[in-house]
């Protein structure tokens, strides 16, 4: 408070003097007074200021102590990601670790097996596919798909994509229009059973397909790009080599989980192009991150390659890999 200078009483008699002091004691009374005043409203304004913070707080979140996310087992999902965590970035983080995101520039190379499910042989192969934590894609023979489906069902649940190869491997170009479509039908039916799930992708037998097969097929048509002919040469070794030596970014390989001898090769296939940086997708994955829609009725040989390729990448040509002629071979 600034400082008071109060008249100094000019003293004439005593009477004088006494009326002076007692002004001066009630002009004194009359500053306490208000200083008093003054203090007292600043105490009831902070008060009050006080009841009103307190009475905004109400409802909003629980301090910081009571807000720890709880365990993935105890939550609800509202709870796991309500808008407050998420704009807080406070919310539980899985312990799974998330698939790799792709962006179709790495090199990406698919591996497809025809003709089973085998009833020994494909359990085997999903063993060495799960180790190495890749997918592949199952080209599966309806009649087989139908015999063993639960093996089909896992390959599905393992994240493998399951394919169509026709019902019984007919050369399909020699079929009439009814036994084509009932084909095709039958072969859909068996893998939808086992994995309720339309297969996207077709592979017609021996690669043979003309005008007639490509217009009723309901899926794209993929061939391949590699063949290490597994079927005519049983051997681990022939079968790695041809591959490792033929792999080339955006390739399809031609397998067959029948063969004890494809089955044993692949670890050495995966550990090899793991190793030259290749990452194993599935067939629709491999066009997917290439930007290719695939259409029923066309057939496809291989993905292009990455699109801003580094030069010391080895490519395929960059045309898509469509194949609209008659009969492959
Ligand atoms: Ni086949």
């Amino acid at each position: 408070m600034p400082k008071r200078n109060f008249r100094i009483p000019e003293v004439h008699d005593e009477s004088t003097l006494t009326r002076e002091i007692a002004a001066t004691r009630r002009r004194l009374h009359f500053h306490h007074r208000a200083a008093l005043t003054i203090v007292i409203l600043g105490a009831v304004l902070i008060s009050l200021f006080n009841v009103m913070a307190l009475a905004t707080s109400i409802g909003q979140n629980p301090p910081d102590e009571e807000d720890t996310p709880c365990a993935l087992t105890s939550c609800d999902t509202d709870q796991l990601f309500d808008i407050d965590d998420a704009i807080s970035g406070d919310h539980t983080v899985p312990e799974t670790p998330p698939t790799p995101i792709l962006d179709g520039t790495e090199k990406l190379i698919a591996l497809t097996f025809d003709d089973g499910p085998h009833g020994i042989l494909t359990p085997r192969l999903l063993d060495h596919l799960a180790e190495a934590n890749v997918p592949a894609t199952f080209f599966v023979l309806g009649t087989n798909a139908a015999a063993r489906p639960d093996i089909v069902t896992r390959a599905h649940a393992e994240g493998h994509e399951i394919g169509s190869h026709s019902f019984r491997h007919s050369q399909l170009p020699r079929l009439s229009l009814a036994a084509l479509r009932a084909d095709f039908a039958a072969t859909d039916a068996a893998i939808v059973a086992a994995t309720t799930v339309a297969p996207a992708v077709f592979r017609p037998p021996y690669g043979l397909h003309n005008a007639t097969v490509r217009n009723n097929s309901p899926q794209a048509l993929i061939l391949w790009s590699i063949d290490p002919r597994d079927w005519a040469d049983r051997d681990a070794h022939i079968v790695y080599n041809r591959v490792v030596d033929q792999a080339r970014d955006g390739a399809i390989i031609l397998l067959h989980d029948i063969h004890a001898s494809t089955v044993e090769a692949v670890p050495w296939i995966i550990t090899s192009l793991k190793t030259r940086g290749f990452t194993f997708v599935t067939v629709s994955q491999l066009f997917e991150l290439r930007g290719i829609t695939l259409e029923p009725g066309r057939a496809y040989l291989h993905a292009p390659p990455a699109p801003a390729p580094d030069p010391e990448i080895e490519t395929l040509p960059t045309d898509p890999g469509l194949l609209d002629g008659d009969p492959l071979h």
